[in-house]
């Protein structure tokens, strides 16, 4: 059984492609490597280096593969550069979504669809945790893409029963426990990331964006998730909709608490052994104070259970990621 993975070779991707070969499926990766990775991929996954901006392409990967499910990461994925290039990311996330969906409907087959969400749906709200009924109102362009991509898989189940899972992720971080595959990106803006980063010399300091925050210790309090935690719940994502027991559903994906920038940055200090210089700095805009899941339903309907629900853990895979590939996949 074939399971077709868009943007497999990213960070996220490439987790879940390996939890998906582990747990017996054949995976076919389609990734236009614009910010992904061939070296993070598996030997023996095939690739087809291609743009779901190309229809024929994605028609002719569905038709190659006689794909039984697919899991639909490929997209741009940065709030910030989705401010200022909005159109770069309606075009790719939504059309190229939408192409997704267009080529499946065109099988005549119905075909289960996993997509990577986002908490950015819910922008900020003062539900804590946050249920998935809470409101809609993303706050960045980034978000607008990820929740119209879900209207459209909605509207889709709606018209033509085409089945689905959403699952809107939390703050993803860590990296594989074998210590090979980890976040690789271009331009690093996550928190993690950033202080290994400082950590290996390659940035002078940590920026602290705000202390005056509502919050215990006045930082912004965030749902961390593990990327391997992460990648096994595509896996029941997809196990429960293949064996038709969910075909409409959306997930939270956290751990339904929360860690400020400040315990997080320390547990980074224990970790590497050596105190990071810190600034405190302006608030980053659009940064809500606290974003916690209300994680219940995943866990009660697909059994969700975290195998690295410490902020050590993930701190630590992180590291040992960055420390021995300091330039990510570039040797
Ligand atoms: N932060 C700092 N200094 C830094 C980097 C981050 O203080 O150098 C703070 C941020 O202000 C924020 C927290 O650390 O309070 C986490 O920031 P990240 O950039 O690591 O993650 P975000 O919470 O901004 O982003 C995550 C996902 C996005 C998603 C967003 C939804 O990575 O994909 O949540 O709000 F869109």
């Amino acid at each position: 059984m074939t399971i077709l993975v868009t943007g497999g070779a990213g960070y996220i991707g490439s987790h879940t492609v390996r939890a998906l070969l582990k747990a017996g499926y054949e995976v076919a990766v389609f990734d236009n490597l614009s910010s992904g990775h061939a070296a993070a991929l598996p030997h023996g996954v095939r690739l087809f280096q291609a743009d779901l901006l190309n229809p024929d392409a994605v028609m002719q990967a569905l038709a190659e593969t006689q794909a039984e499910a697919i899991i639909h990461f490929a997209a741009r994925i940065e709030v910030g550069e989705s401010m200022r290039e909005p159109l770069g990311y309606y075009r790719n996330n939504v059309l190229g979504s939408l192409n997704l969906l267009q080529e499946i409907q065109n099988t005549g087959r119905r075909i289960p669809l996993v997509f990577s969400s986002t908490a950015a749906v819910y922008g900020t709200t003062d539900a804590v945790p946050i249920p998935e009924d809470a409101p809609l109102r993303p706050e960045s362009v980034y978000g607008e893409t990820k929740l119209m991509t879900e209207q459209m898989i909605r509207a889709a189940h709606a018209a033509h029963g085409q089945p689905y899972t959403v699952l809107r992720y939390f703050n993803v971080c860590g990296a594989s426990p074998e210590g090979d595959i980890g976040e690789a990106h271009a331009s690093q803006t996550h928190l993690i990331e950033l202080a290994c980063m400082t950590a290996l010399g390659k940035r002078a300091k940590m920026m602290v964006f705000g202390d005056d925050y509502p919050t215990p210790d006045g930082t912004c309090l965030r749902d961390y998730i593990h990327v391997q935690d992460l990648a096994g719940a595509h896996v029941l994502a997809l196990k429960a909709l293949l064996d038709g027991r969910h075909g409409a559903a959306t997930y939270n994906v956290g751990l339904g608490r929360g860690f400020s920038v400040r315990e997080v940055l320390d547990m980074v200090d224990r970790v590497v052994g050596t105190r990071l210089p810190r600034e405190i700095a302006e608030r980053r805009a659009g940064d809500p104070p606290r974003l916690v899941a209300d994680g219940t339903r995943i866990r009660e309907e697909l059994g969700f259970t975290p195998q690295f629900p410490e902020l050590r853990q993930m701190v630590e895979t992180a590291w040992m990621w960055h420390r021995t590939h300091p330039n990510g996949f570039e040797f």
